[in-house]
This record gives structure tokens, sequence and C-alpha cells, in this order.
């Protein structure tokens, strides 16, 4: 089996990425989560995976991003808009994105920590891949201003030195 690993633009590769993404969180209406109305980062960077036979399988977006901590700047690597093809599930392929991606965020010197945010049903697969939870206040900008982001769960990767606990501010839009 062939898999195929690119690592893009974010912006440049949005028209490839939509249709997986859009088949994985296209919601009807009347089942919209709690965090539908939120407006989200664009990625820096994809992930894609691709094969042969099946085109793209999985996709993780890339975040840069200066955040503080405790009021302290600190440069992080975020991940988000993990996702695989439904009936492509469970052969590892979102385990080959996310350690891409974790290469790339080492590659960048400047990233101390990994971070992404994630719903309950989630946190089992990501504890199991060393992502270990964030205890403590995450704060973002959204359209109306700042506030407290706690739609998700914040889970943190070590990369220099992850902390767990105090208050991030992403500085930015939400990824
Ligand atoms: C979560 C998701 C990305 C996993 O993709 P995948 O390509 O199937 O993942 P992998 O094949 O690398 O890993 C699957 C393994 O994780 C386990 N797993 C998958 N989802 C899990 C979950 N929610 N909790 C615990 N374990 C989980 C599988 O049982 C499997 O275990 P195994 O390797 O021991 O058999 C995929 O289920 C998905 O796209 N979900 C919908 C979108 C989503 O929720 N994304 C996460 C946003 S933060």
């Amino acid at each position: 089996m062939t898999i195929e690993i690119d690592i893009l633009n974010g912006d440049a590769s949005w028209p490839i990425a939509k249709p997986l993404l859009s088949a994985v969180w296209g919601q009807d209406a009347a089942d919209k989560p709690a965090w539908s109305h939120v407006k989200w980062a664009n990625a820096d960077l994809r992930v894609l995976l691709e094969t042969p036979e099946d085109g793209l399988v999985c996709h993780v977006g890339i975040y840069f991003r200066t955040v503080t901590w405790n009021g302290q700047k600190v440069h992080v690597g975020g991940i988000g808009g993990v996702c695989t093809r439904e009936d492509r599930r469970g052969r590892g392929y979102a385990t080959i994105a996310i350690d891409a991606a974790v290469h790339t965020m080492r590659a960048n010197e400047a990233v101390r920590f990994g971070l992404l945010f994630c719903e309950p049903h989630n946190f089992a697969f990501y504890e199991a891949r060393k992502w270990q939870p964030f205890k403590g206040d995450v704060y973002c900008e959204q359209p109306e201003g700042r506030i407290r982001f706690d739609y998700m769960a914040p889970y943190v990767f070590d990369i220099v030195r992850a902390p767990t606990l105090g208050t991030i501010d992403l500085c930015g839009l939400p990824w």
C-alpha cells in the first residue's frame, strides 16, 4: 500500500481539503454542536494523506502562533481539523498525519509545545498519543471580542516544555 504525505500551504491547499472537512463536519441544522458559531483560524499548513486508490483520506491542519501563557509570550504549534474519511478509519492514517504534524512543529525551533482542542469522545484517542490535558483556562479572540474558550478541551504535547496549568491566551482565533 502506498501512502503519499504532503505538507502544503494552508490557503493554497484549502480546495483539496475542503470536501473531506465538509463530509466529516457538515452538520444538518437540527443537530448543531455548541461550537457551530465559532469563528476558527485558517491553518498555516495542512498535512494531507493520499492513497492512489482513494485520493485524500486524512487531513491535519497545522497552526503556528505566538500565544501567552500566564502573560508570557510563547510560540506554539497547533493542530486542528484532524479527520479521516469515515470509511477509511482505523488504518492508522490519523496517527501518521498527527506524527507528521508534530514532526513539522519540532522542525520549527521556536515551538515550545503543541496545542489542540477536542471533544470528550476524542480524549482517549489523544491521550493514547501522548497528548496531556491542559487544566487551566484558555482565552481567544472572536469577532465580538476576547472570550474564554471552553467549547472544547485543550490538550498539550511536550516539545520543549508543555504547561498543564495556568492561563493560555491564543492571541487570535482558535483552531
Ligand atoms: C478521530 C479520527 C481522526 C481517527 O482517525 P483514524 O484514521 O481512524 O485514526 P487511526 O487509524 O490512526 O487510529 C485509530 C485508533 O484510534 C482509536 N480511536 C479512534 N477514535 C477514538 C476515540 N475517539 N477514542 C479512543 N480511541 C479512538 C481506534 O480504536 C484505533 O485504535 P487501534 O489503533 O488500537 O485499533 C477519526 O475517527 C475521525 O475523523 N473522526 C471524526 C472527526 C474528529 O472527531 N476528529 C478529531 C477532532 S479533534
